[in-house]
């Protein structure tokens, strides 16, 4: 059985998407593509079926990480499949908790940045949808440390192997 993570941000098209594609990219790196399973989700649905937001994937393609997601809504039944709900901010995470049926699909909800060891506790991926290219930037910056963390996290708790 693989581990499932699925990173949650409002639209499904910046942070949660470049979350996923730099983890899938880290995974991949590290020969584990089987073992992780990777996916992201909104809590709207405005921007369902769309490709990530052009700015996301431009600046993502700059690193060499490709985004080919397509939007989806989150469902209640993702708190079933997914080992890791992985907010992207407080809001998020708040949704999330209320959306949760029981217990043990809250204790599966996370923060990303609480995986890098060198953010303050509560740290948060800022929303870079109404702001200019520099938010984009910053968002896969954060990505990257954070899913390094998540990655070392995931095999060390795991015992992963490739
Ligand atoms: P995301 O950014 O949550 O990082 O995908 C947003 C994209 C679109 C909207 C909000 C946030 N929107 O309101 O349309």
């Amino acid at each position: 059985m693989p581990v499932r993570v699925c990173f949650v941000c409002l639209g499904n098209i910046c942070r949660s998407p470049t979350a996923e594609g730099v983890f899938r990219h880290l995974v991949q790196r590290a020969g584990l593509g089987t073992s992780i399973e990777i996916d992201s989700a909104g809590m709207g649905s405005w921007h369902a079926g769309e490709p990530p937001d052009p700015r996301s994937v431009e600046v993502a393609a700059d690193r060499g990480i490709e985004l080919d997601s397509a939007a989806r809504t989150f469902q209640v039944e993702d708190f079933a499949h997914f080992d890791y709900l992985i907010a992207m901010d407080r809001e998020n995470q708040i949704d999330l908790y209320a959306m949760a049926p029981d217990t043990h699909a809250r204790e599966r909800i996370v923060l990303l940045r609480d995986f890098d060891p060198s953010a303050e506790p509560g740290a948060e991926v800022s929303d870079p949808y109404y702001g200019g290219e520099d938010g984009f930037y910053t968002v896969l910056d954060i990505c990257e440390a954070a899913c390094a963390g998540l990655l070392d996290h995931v095999r060390s708790h795991h015992a992963l192997e490739p």
